[in-house]
């Protein structure tokens, strides 16, 4: 593994210049928190997965030896697990399956093998020889079908050739549907929420004991991959079934719960984390009258599924704090350094603040042919120079920030290693050629661990908006959308979390000298509202290129299955 080490010292022109390639940008390595580890190998995978790699070529120790039992057992769940996938399909399209009847009789022969030769029989984490569990790994729950569930839901969008599926858009309820059966699958029971949540649970030995939340978002970006929300919540699917199969559920020492939150990106109201808002107590029942571009609320967005909700239900979804142990959250790194540093999983240490403004700039509207240069006032050309000044003012805060006593060097250091500011929706009227435009409205995305810097840069950037309009007469509001603190993550869970998958590795692999690396955060995640609720732990899985919010996201295979074998090695701690 690529020494971390490295990153973390010298000046940024001198990592930029002598140790990262040009287009990297040294700030991102400074969030990585590690200590140096001793992994000396550096495996980039920039080619796409043509074929199935060999799951033990990304990794070191490669001493699994099958024997013939597991070989048979695999192929007998592989059948049986493409079975179920045909019946899930069929009733999805259809209702009534031909091949139902096949596929039971399929997922009833995996169940009684499973019972007679479970997969695993883990005794949890810290139990003996856990690095040498040759051939029972279930790559056919943990990887193969967990893939194949993803390229599954990958497909189900409101796009036309690209994936979209946003806050209970068609798409997006039949995606709560699939995952719903795939929850039922594993044998959890399951419910849909007012806000349009996916549950699952398993109540484990005790019902009443505080429950281990884990879940991620079934929504995207518009164009987006599919991983981003999907993995988190399809991994954690596919261990409970292991477990399930492997007849432990019912020794869990706390119920465990997964859930499939509704809305994370935040693409149709720009509010983010409606779902998990509500569950952790957040979301206030004015948020319920927020419209979407075409006017639609919130609460109408809902009742057009048949979903009644009110002040009342959202006090009752809220959920006790008494009630839940933790939450967990596995995803995709959305960034490079995982890749970067040649290890498929990494822990999170804390997850960056942000802030969503709505920038409305209102100017005279007139013919693009007749109206001087110098008579003009032109939404357009004021909005192009704030989000020039915001480029600068977000590469350079020193140059625009003024701080004072301690805050200035703990600001100004924590920004000039994690601040990223984007426009990336921008929209005009009447949006015509030869037009000067009446109004220009677009968004603004402000990030940074440190919340103070992040308030002194929304600060700094409306009074300079406002300046800009002032200058060339145009009306400017600017309208916070959206605030989300930085969150710590627990250092107990994170700490179980970087056992879990030093553990899932070394069954992997064999063997495992290296540390989990620590990260921080760019991206949003749903762990940030429902640390309003109870502590929260993140891992994060490697992705090629560090490339999300694209279609080009991926993520391979073997890492799929890591990411499954250590979540399992987490659940294991409940045992
Ligand atoms: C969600 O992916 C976000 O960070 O905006
Ligand atoms: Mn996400
Ligand atoms: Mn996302």
């Amino acid at each position: 593994m690529r020494p971390l080490g490295s990153f973390l010292h010298g000046s940024p022109s001198h990592i930029a210049t002598k140790i990262l390639p040009r287009h990297r940008d040294p700030r991102i390595f400074k969030w990585a928190l590690t200590s140096p580890p001793t992994f000396s190998r550096h495996r980039p995978h920039h080619h796409k997965q043509s074929q199935k790699p060999n799951p033990l070529k990304d990794y070191r120790a490669f001493n699994l030896a099958p024997s013939f039992s597991c070989v048979w057992l695999a192929s007998l769940n592989w059948v049986a697990a493409m079975a179920v996938v045909t019946r899930v399909s069929h009733r999805t399209h259809s209702g009534i399956s031909p091949t139902s009847g096949l596929a039971l009789a399929c997922h009833l022969l995996l169940l009684v093998s499973s019972a007679i030769t479970p997969c695993f029989g883990f005794s949890g984490v810290g139990g003996e020889d856990e690095g040498n569990r040759g051939g029972e790994l279930c790559p056919e729950i943990l990887r193969d079908e967990a893939v194949a569930r993803l390229h599954q839901l990958g497909k189900v969008s409101d796009g036309d050739g690209y994936l979209e599926r946003i806050f209970m858009s068609p798409a997006a309820v039949r995606a709560g549907n699939l995952i719903r059966e795939w929850m039922e699958d594993a044998g959890l029971r399951t419910w849909v929420d007012c806000l349009g949540n996916v549950h699952g649970r398993v109540e484990g030995g005790n019902a009443s004991a505080e429950a281990l939340l884990i879940g991620s978002h079934l929504d995207t970006v518009v164009d987006a991959g599919i991983f981003d929300g999907s993995l988190g919540i399809i991994s954690v699917i596919s261990a409970l079934k292991v477990l399930s199969i492997n007849g432990k559920v019912g020794e869990l020492k706390r119920p465990v719960e997964v859930i499939a939150f509704s809305d994370e990106e935040g693409v149709r109201f720009q509010s983010t984390f409606i779902g998990s808002a509500a569950i952790a107590g957040i979301l206030s029942a004015s948020a319920l009258q927020i419209t979407d571009k075409s006017g639609v609320t919130i609460q109408d967005a809902l009742k057009k599924n048949s979903i009644e909700v009110t002040e009342d239900h959202l006090q009752q979804l809220r959920y006790d704090p008494k009630s839940v142990w933790g939450y967990v959250e596995i995803h995709i790194e959305q960034g490079p350094v995982l890749e970067w540093v040649g290890f498929p999983l990494g822990v999170v240490k804390g997850i960056a603040g942000q802030t969503r403004l709505k920038v409305t700039m209102r100017g005279s509207q007139g013919h693009a042919g007749t109206v001087p240069m110098s008579m003009r006032h032109d939404p357009m050309a004021a909005a192009a120079e704030a989000i020039v000044l915001l480029e600068s003012l977000c590469k350079h805060p020193q140059d625009f920030l003024s701080f004072d006593g301690q805050c200035k060097s703990y600001s100004l250091e924590s920004l000039s290693t994690s601040l990223v500011c984007t426009v990336g929706e921008i929209s005009t009227w009447p949006s015509a050629s030869n037009v000067i435009p009446g109004q220009v409205t677009f968004t603004v995305d402000i990030r940074a661990i440190d919340d103070m810097g992040r308030e002194a840069v929304v600060y700094e950037l409306s009074n300079r908006l406002y300046q800009i309009c002032d200058g060339r007469s145009v009306l400017c509001t600017i309208d916070r959308k959206h605030d989300a603190n930085a969150v710590i993550c627990n250092s107990e869970l994170t700490s179980k979390l970087k056992s879990a998958a030093h553990l899932g590795l070394k069954r992997m692999t064999g063997s495992v000298q290296d540390e989990v690396p620590v990260l921080m955060s760019g991206a949003g995640h749903d762990a940030m509202a429902l640390s309003h609720l109870t502590k929260v732990g993140m891992l994060f899985v490697r992705c090629r290129g560090g490339i999300s919010h694209s279609p080009e996201e991926h993520v391979l295979d073997d890492d799929v299955w890591a990411s499954g074998l250590a979540v399992l090695a987490f659940i294991e701690t409940q045992l």
